[in-house]
């Protein structure tokens, strides 16, 4: 399947910023920058940002999600959210098992499998982040970090339920740093994770999910990066938080 099939998808990932009403004044700003986008716009928020993050975009063509979800329906979990929760108030993607939680917040490939699933069973569309440590990568183990991930946060995430699924690749080492993968680096592993979908199901399937990469990725860089066969998106941090420098992220995968 050649890459034009498949979803370009750009989403910011505004991690531990914005306040509500903050949120709203970007957004506003945002969506008529984007609102020509061939491609999908995700702004992914801080929890107590969703409400008005959705109705913020309510009528334009940018989606919202949500930065983490728990497993369990509801219960003594203090501090978690549940996925009816975002469900219920038009909450669409969200990201799971980014390397900052998985570094400051204990979380394994187990609870990221879990939440995997509580996710899609709940109709929620997850983004999935995987990346090596740039240890990891100076040991040449990126490739078996990156199948190990895929493996298990997937775990049991039948062939119908990957349809709705997005992989992000975000090494560890560009995040935040300045450092991007070079375009080949990010191409190189963006293939990788294909194959590995291909192998745990089968290349059809794998042909049609989403990659995203995510890492730095900014206004100066994104035409590169989504040049790249297997590059089908990114996933976007600090530069999200700008709505120009968001907005031609926008436009670089829109071509
Ligand atoms: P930066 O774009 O700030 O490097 O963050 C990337 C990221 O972690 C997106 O999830």
């Amino acid at each position: 399947m050649d890459k034009a099939k498949r979803k370009a998808i750009i989403a910011g990932n505004w991690k531990m910023n914005k306040t509500p009403k903050e949120a709203k004044e970007l957004l506003s700003a945002m969506a008529p920058l984007v609102a020509d986008a061939d491609c999908e716009v995700i702004a992914c928020v801080p929890y107590v940002d969703l409400a008005t993050a959705i109705e913020a975009t309510a009528g334009t063509n940018i989606k919202i999600g949500a930065e983490n979800c728990h497993w369990a329906e509801s219960g003594a979990f203090t501090g978690e959210i549940s996925t009816g929760m975002l469900k219920e108030i038009g909450v669409e993607y969200v990201v799971l098992g980014h390397s900052e939680r998985r570094q400051y917040f204990g979380e394994t490939d187990e609870t990221v499998n879990k939440r995997t699933k509580a996710a899609l069973a709940a109709g929620l569309k997850p983004i999935v982040c995987v990346g090596e440590l740039l240890w990891e990568r100076e040991c040449n183990i990126t490739e078996e970090v990156i199948a190990r991930q895929i493996k298990l946060d997937l775990w049991d995430v039948t062939e119908d339920e990957l349809k709705n699924v997005v992989i992000a690749y975000e090494p560890v080492w560009a995040i935040g740093t300045g450092k991007t993968a070079t375009a080949d680096q990010a191409e190189e592993v963006c293939a990788f994770i294909r194959a590995q979908l291909a192998k745990l199901y089968n290349q059809d399937a794998a042909d049609a999910v989403t990659i995203q990469y995510g890492g730095s990725m900014n206004d100066g860089n994104a035409d590169e990066l989504l040049s790249k066969t297997n590059v089908d998106g990114g996933l976007i941090g600090g530069a999200s938080l700008v709505a120009e420098k968001f907005a031609a992220i926008v436009k670089a995968a829109s071509k």
